[in-house]
């Protein structure tokens, strides 16, 4: 497995390869929920503006190759982590833990002290990564499509 470093700013040039890691309305359903329909065009992820402080981000290989992509974006007093998506060629060797690792780190920077993300209910994969690192289920979400799960950093 190639090394990973840190989290870099998305760039324009980002869109269309995250676009790329979402082959069709299911992939899209559980990258962004409900919130955007197929076809996904790239510029569609370029929504910031509408988003006041949020940011997002790339994990590189050490190769500068990109093979991960989170968005955060300021709630009240924490911070959501969305969109979260590693390139599915190399899902299952450890990128999405990096990128949620870097993620809380980036969080706790910011001097915030919870982190919260929604995710589907059949969103196997993501919500072990999630559980793993500690993300802890709002009970009132249990049985709901979209559970919104938290922690603190
Ligand atoms: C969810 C996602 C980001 C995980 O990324 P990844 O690089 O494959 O995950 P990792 O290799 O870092 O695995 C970390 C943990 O996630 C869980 N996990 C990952 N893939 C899994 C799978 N296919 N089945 C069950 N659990 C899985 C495991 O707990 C794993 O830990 P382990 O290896 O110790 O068992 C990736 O599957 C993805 O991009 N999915 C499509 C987009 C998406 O659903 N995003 C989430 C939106 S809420």
């Amino acid at each position: 497995m190639k090394s990973v470093h840190s989290l870099r700013p998305r760039t324009n040039a980002d869109l269309p390869v995250v676009a790329s890691w979402v082959p069709n309305a299911e992939a899209l359903y559980a990258f962004a929920g409900p919130w955007m329909t197929w076809p996904f065009l790239p510029e569609e992820l370029d929504d910031l503006h509408r988003r006041p402080g949020a940011t997002a981000w790339m994990l590189d290989t050490s190769d500068g190759e990109p093979v991960g992509h989170v968005q955060l974006t300021p709630v009240d007093d924490a911070l959501r982590i969305g969109r979260l998506i590693v390139a599915p060629s190399v899902r299952g060797e450890g990128r999405g833990r990096r990128l949620l690792r870097l993620a809380l780190d980036h969080a706790g920077a910011r001097g915030v002290s919870r982190v919260q993300l929604g995710v589907l209910a059949s969103n196997t994969p993501a919500r072990r990564l999630y559980e793993s690192l500690g993300f802890v289920a709002d009970p009132e979400t249990l049985d709901a499509p979209m559970m919104l799960m938290a922690r603190d950093i």
